[in-house]
């Protein structure tokens, strides 16, 4: 496989991506069975994740899309998340699948449950690609995540590095030379 020149190796190959989201996906609609659940894609990290997972379902969903950023990850989060496109659909009394690219220290998930159940969605279900598990500051799990990873920055398949990489078909760890100039 031809690998970006800014990765350092390739960490999920595009095989072990498309079986792996094929697997999880099906023991999400074995689980919704008889629902007609709102998927919640969250942008822009999740494209690539959210179009591979929704293709194998087979009960019937409405898409809908938010995009959020949290004010200074980490050490200095506000303990605020920024909402710059809120979801087209009401959740009040509706089965909500989030789906999102990565949960670190859980901050925008923890805070993202709480809004949607705030707004009385029926349940709000977690559903994640990469889980960096040793990171976590907030409490909250996702209901099904694809891969444990360790504490390494990964671009591709959806994610990013100021904005590049999004489209690499697999997922790659970025050479530390690239954020440490
Ligand atoms: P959290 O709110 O700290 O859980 O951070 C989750 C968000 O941080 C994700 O939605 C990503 O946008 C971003 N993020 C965390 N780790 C990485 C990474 O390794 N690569 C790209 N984005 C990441
Ligand atoms: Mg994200």
């Amino acid at each position: 496989m031809n690998m970006h020149p800014d990765c350092e190796r390739i960490m999920l190959s595009e095989e072990q991506l498309r079986s792996r989201v094929k697997e999880i996906a099906l023991q999400v609609d074995k689980a919704f069975e008889g629902k007609r659940p709102l998927v919640v894609g969250i942008l822009k990290g999740s494209i690539i994740f959210y179009s591979d997972f929704i293709r194998h379902l087979s009960m019937p969903v409405e898409l809908d899309f938010m995009a959020v950023s949290s004010y200074g990850s980490g050490a200095v989060s506000s303990g605020k998340l920024n909402i710059k496109k809120d979801l087209d659909k009401d959740v009040q009394g509706r089965d909500v699948i989030i789906v999102e690219d990565i949960i670190d220290s859980g901050f925008t998930l923890a805070n993202l449950k709480a809004l949607l159940l705030e707004r009385k969605a029926q349940s709000v279900t977690i559903v994640t690609l990469l889980d960096k598990e040793s990171r976590r500051e907030y409490d909250i799990e996702p209901d099904y995540n694809c891969f444990m990873i360790e504490n390494e920055f990964v671009i591709g398949y959806g994610l990013d590095y100021n904005e590049q990489y999004r489209h690499l078909p697999y997922i790659g760890i970025l050479k530390r030379s690239v954020y440490e100039k």
